[in-house]
């Protein structure tokens, strides 16, 4: 303190009267504690509207571990809206490699194009023209709005879901949510909220044993008060999971494995083992059909468990030989990649799974 804010001899500082003071402002609270404990991640350091809509896209199913080296990199190639716009969807999907669901990454390449385009390279400033925009729906649009833009909107994810719904002491229905949501985002500093609530739910208001005595809204926490933390919110009903098999064929060339581009659709643009969610007794006729020649298939040389959605899918790898040069029939493109370069590659979750089991499983056994 300099010599001329010194306070004067004897005064104290004004404390709030508990009985008379206001009620509690929680967007102040929230934002003295994000202030003081936000995690350092690399989108919060440098602000600006494409970094946010970068990270926000990237973190939609993608953990924030993941998330961030891979952040870091893709910002580095593609430095802003207009060098994303410039470059291949193909190029971009390539630095998606491994943060999966690369939608993402074709809608982020198609939203760069529609903002050189319609918007003179910027980020919308608007909901409506950010819905506009390929990939970006209620959630994503409300980040950009309020964290790069400092409008007041509303994001509301599974965090904040939580989080809102134990300070209130209440489930609430999808719309009631949203609404709730609208109303708590304050007029000043939007953005600054609505990350404080994602980071209180991803640090401190967990799923399962929540930190209630580190958490800034513990005093006023509903459901805190009330003991029906472990309760709130209430799981959503599951669909039922489904068992499914699925195959997929080594084929070997001088030490190269033969990878197919699957067309457009799910998955569209992925590499895979040629094959599909079929049982071994379909996987020739599968080849036949996207490879457009007989195959001989052997022994499974790998298999791999992973899921989609509620499907609970058992991967199987099996060594196959093909009567002659495959064609890309059921396929966007064909390529002999060596192992040891599969992982550069944009592949789907089984073959990535299928190809780390190969890579760690014990020598290969000769195709039959
Ligand atoms: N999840 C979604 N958006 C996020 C953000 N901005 N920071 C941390 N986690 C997030």
């Amino acid at each position: 303190m300099s010599d001329g804010e010194r306070m004067p001899q004897g005064s104290r500082r004004a404390v709030p009267n508990p009985s008379t003071s206001q009620p509690p402002n929680l967007s102040a609270l929230l934002a003295a504690w994000f202030v003081a404990n936000a995690r350092d991640l690399p989108w919060r350091f440098e602000r600006s509207p494409y970094r946010t809509l970068v990270s926000e896209l990237m973190l939609q199913q993608t953990t924030v571990k993941t998330v961030v080296p891979r952040f870091e990199r893709f910002v580095a190639r593609f430095r802003g809206v207009a060098s994303l716009a410039a470059s291949t969807e193909q190029d971009v999907v390539e630095e998606w490699a491994g943060l999966g669901y690369y939608s993402r990454a074709r809608n982020l390449h198609r939203a760069a194009r529609i903002m050189v385009e319609r918007h003179g390279g910027e980020v919308p400033r608007t909901a409506e023209e950010l819905r506009a925009l390929p990939g970006i729906g209620a959630y994503t649009a409300g980040a950009i709005l309020s964290i790069a833009h400092g409008v007041r909107a509303a994001c509301v994810d599974g965090n904040v879901r939580r989080v809102i719904s134990r300070l209130d002491g209440r489930d609430y229905g999808a719309r009631e949510l949203e609404a709730r949501a609208a109303e708590l985002v304050p007029e000043s500093g939007p953005g600054v909220w609505n990350e404080g609530l994602m980071e209180l739910g991803a640090t401190v208001c967990l799923p399962r044993d929540p930190a209630c005595l580190l958490c800034p809204l513990g005093k006023v926490c509903r459901a805190r008060a009330e003991g029906t933390v472990g309760q709130l919110p209430a799981a959503k009903a599951r669909p039922a999971t489904v068992a499914q098999e699925a195959s997929y064929a080594l084929i070997l060339k001088d030490g190269s494995a033969l990878l197919g581009r699957r067309p457009p659709g799910p998955l569209g643009g992925l590499w895979e083992f040629p094959g599909d969610r079929v049982p071994k007794t379909k996987l020739r006729e599968t080849l036949r059909e996207k490879l457009g020649v007989a195959a001989k298939i052997g022994a499974a040389v790998a298999t791999a468990r992973h899921s989609i959605t509620h499907h609970r899918i058992a991967a199987s790898l099996f060594a196959a030989r093909l009567s002659a040069a495959p064609l890309a029939r059921g396929y966007d493109g064909l390529n002999w990649v060596r192992m040891e370069s599969l992982a550069g590659l944009p592949l789907t979750a089984a073959a990535k799974k299928l190809s780390s089991a190969l890579l760690t499983s014990a020598p290969l056994q000769t195709p039959p």
